[in-house]
């Protein structure tokens, strides 16, 4: 609803209310899912493609190279739901070999519908069920298909972005939708070196800064914010004790902003913190997983040691 001023009210608009809570805090933050609008998403994947982001690269090849063991470990007559899903590349690699339902479960309705066409059109034999919903609500999954087990699959890093009581309440949700019998694979970013860390999150091509950057234009075009994107510069930044690199929109002077009626005051290299990628190492992740339910059963690794897909069965 827009107000008598012109500004959209932030009781009833969940982006507004998010980016004044974040902005009035002593440390700004955002909540790094605003960063996937249409261009956000778009500028996403462009960033897959770039050098320095290793992580998609390291994920598909261990889907590729572990192909038949993953199938053996998801078993043929699975119900496959992904949270998530995203573009869904990745799944078409786990669906060789399914025929029960993919239930594809993310909260961009427009990645969605291609996704399940280009699934659908790919496996016509699959019963393809999306879930248009935000993964960390709490809703259920209805689809029986033929009672075979289900499998949960949630590729490419996202647990990383979760706190550790969103990535818990996650995968005890994912338990509660799987089932005793359930199985679930998970994909996570693990710990290496800063600078390799750091080059992936701030690549020479401007993709990552952009992406962060897109942020500030979405509030200006969504919320009437007067951000002047000139005035602030992406940081990637790596946070030894949450063993994260963390992306950051740095101020590169003293300056005041306006949005939804309200200002902001903003002092030279104050920051706004926009998103963290947490890294694991085998141990932490099945800490993690234990913690929400679950053991781990299989783990896989990329031929260099950089990304981790592992295979989880229920306590
Ligand atoms: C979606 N997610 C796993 C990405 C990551 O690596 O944390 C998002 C991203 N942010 C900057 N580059 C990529």
């Amino acid at each position: 609803m827009l107000h008598a001023n012109n500004s959209i009210d932030p009781v009833e608009n969940a982006f507004a209310r998010d980016v004044v809570a974040g902005l009035s805090a002593d440390v700004k933050t955002l909540p790094s899912r605003w960063l996937y609008d249409e261009r956000g998403s778009a500028l996403f994947e462009e960033i897959t493609r770039q050098d320095e982001y290793y992580l998609t690269r390291a994920e598909t090849s261990i889907l590729r190279e572990r192909q038949s063991d993953i199938a053996d470990f998801v078993e043929s007559r699975a119900i496959l739901i992904e949270y998530g899903a995203g573009a869904g590349v990745k799944t078409e690699l786990v669906l060789a070999g399914l025929r029960d339902p993919y239930v594809p479960i993310d909260i961009a309705d427009a990645f969605l519908a291609e996704t399940s066409k280009r699934i659908a059109s790919r496996f016509p034999s699959l019963w393809v069920r999306p879930i248009e919903r935000n993964f960390l609500d709490v809703f259920e999954v209805p689809f029986d298909g033929s009672g075979g087990c289900r499998t949960g699959f949630f590729p490419g890093s996202t647990m990383g972005n979760l706190n550790t009581i969103e990535a818990k309440t996650l995968l005890a949700q994912m338990g509660r939708h799987l089932g005793d019998d359930g199985r679930a694979i998970i994909g996570v970013d693990l710990q290496k070196n800063v600078d390799t860390l750091l080059r992936a999150y701030d690549d020479s091509a401007g993709v990552t800064a952009a992406f962060n950057l897109n942020l500030l234009e979405r509030i200006n075009t969504e919320l009437g914010g007067d951000f002047r994107l000139e005035q602030f510069e992406h940081a990637a930044r790596w946070n030894e004790i949450e063993k994260a690199v963390e992306m950051h929109l740095v101020s590169l002077c003293d300056q005041r902003v306006t949005l939804c009626g309200r200002t902001f005051n903003f002092r030279t290299s104050e920051t706004i913190h926009t998103e963290s990628s947490r890294k694991y190492t085998a141990e932490s992740f099945e800490r993690l997983a234990r913690s929400g339910g679950w053991r781990v059963a299989e783990a896989w690794q990329d031929a260099d040691g950089l990304f981790g897909l592992f295979g989880l069965t229920r306590y």
